[in-house]
Order: C-alpha cells, then structure tokens, then sequence
C-alpha cells in the first residue's frame, strides 16, 4: 500500500499539535535565567558586601580594584564578569536553553516558532558562538582564582591587625566556597570543547602522543560530559547562592558559623 502524505496544519507561534505542557520548560527556563541576570546585575553595580575576611564572593575574583581609574559606577565585578558570562553565553546547552525561553525560537519541539525564517545554523549574528573554545581557556583560568580563593578561605586572621598571624580554619563560608568551586569545576571539565580537546578530536588513541592517558581522560570527561546540562544549573545557583551568603555575612545580616 501507498504511504499516504501526511499534511499538518500551518501554524503559528505557539500552534502545535501537543498535549503536554510544552510551555513549562521555557518559562521556568526563561524565569531561573532572568533572574539570575538581575541579580548579578544588581551586584554588579552594587560594589559593596563583596568581601569578609577571610571570605570573597565568586562575583568579584580576581578582585581588581576599580577606585582609581575615575570612572563612575565601574565596579571589579564589571570587570570580570565578561569571562564566565561569555562562557555560559556560548555553551552548548546554554544554547538550547536561551534559543528555547528567551528567543522562542521556536519554543519547543513541534511548537510554531515566533517568526519563520530561513534556518541560518549559527553564522551570521550567532557566529560569536564558535568563540566557544576560547570562552573555555579563560573559564579554567578563572577557576584556577577561585580554587584560590578556597584555600584562602581556610586561613584565618589570630587578630584584628592587618598583618595579624594566620591559623587553619573551616567556616560555613569555606564550605560554599569548595562547593562551589566544585561544582563550576564539574560544569567546566564536563564541557563539549574540553572533551573534544582532551581526546574527542582524535581518530585513533592507539597511534596518538600520549595516547592511552587522552583515552582515560576523554573516557573521564564523557562520562562528566553526559550530565553538562545538571552541572549547568546546579553550578548557575551555586555561583548566586556562594556570592548571597558572602553578602549576607559582610552586611552583617548573618553571622558566619565557624566550625574549627
Ligand atoms: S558546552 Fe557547555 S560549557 Fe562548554
């Protein structure tokens, strides 16, 4: 028997044929991502409650002191926040989340997109996203400060002079800052372009340089790489909830526990 032509109804945006509600991946998508980029915003211009010692928020490190370049509302947070934004901006499963909630473009599998147009892939205006590679190099460097900043985290002044000794301690602090350290560690070596760098670019491990090492590491990293779009969220709200808990404890909203 003839296979017959299936003809499915024109539809526009938001016209779909599904039963499910489609719509509420995008809009918690569209919600979590909209109000994180408010917050690190506001904190962003904020310029205050980024530090206490021995404590500094993920939002300002590297700290770079902007006091002196005269420039109005320029604050170290403005500075460096480019290098793990552009890192989220041209992730590959960022990409699908913002396409998705924010372009609506199209919103969901089988749903009408906001406007048909002809399918470009990622040229043009997106052609930024293959900066994806380099975004990575400046995102484990980055990672190098705030593993830093844990071990900073650990050393604790015996008194209130500057140059007062230090002793080894652990507050609920330093466990923010480990986890999330953690967890940007996870969502950063579980990446496509890491994985493609430490061994998916290879066609045969047996006759590479260093061949068997990039087989354990790439076989590492896929296993990481299976759970990206995970550690992308959990590590979105670790790097907020990391620089919220420094700010309650440096406005003195709270008071950090310090377990030894
Ligand atoms: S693919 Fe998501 S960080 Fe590289």
């Amino acid at each position: 028997m003839a296979n017959k032509a299936v003809h499915l109804p024109v539809v526009g945006f938001g016209g779909t044929l599904r039963k499910d509600a489609w719509w509420a991946g995008p809009a918690v998508t569209a919600a979590i991502l909209l109000a994180f980029i408010g917050y690190a915003t506001f904190r962003a211009f904020e310029n205050d409650f980024f530090a206490i010692d021995p404590y500094l928020s993920p939002f300002y490190s590297p700290l770079i002191p902007t006091a002196g370049f005269g420039i109005p509302f320029l604050s170290p947070a403005m500075l460096i926040l480019p290098g793990p934004a552009g890192f989220r901006l041209t992730c590959y499963y960022y990409r699908k989340a913002y396409y998705r909630s924010l372009a609506m473009d199209p919103p969901a599998c089988a749903v009408g997109e906001r406007s048909a147009h002809r399918y470009n892939g990622e040229t043009k205006l997106l052609l930024f996203q293959n900066l994806h590679r380099f975004a990575l190099y400046v995102a484990v460097l980055f990672l190098v400060f705030l593993w830093h900043d844990v071990w900073v985290a650990l050393w604790w002044k015996t008194g209130p002079a500057a140059d007062a000794p230090r002793t080894f301690g652990v507050g609920m602090g330093t466990v923010v800052l480990f986890l999330n350290s953690t967890f940007l560690s996870f969502y950063t070596f579980s990446c496509h372009s890491w994985r493609h760098l430490v061994g998916g670019s290879l066609d045969s491990f047996s006759t590479a340089v260093f061949g068997r090492f990039r087989h354990s590491m790439w076989r590492g990293v896929s296993r990481l790489n299976a759970h990206h779009m995970a550690f992308a969220w959990i590590s979105l709200f670790g790097v907020g909830l990391s620089d919220f808990y420094v700010r309650l404890v440096a406005s003195g909203t709270i008071t950090d526990v310090r377990f030894f």
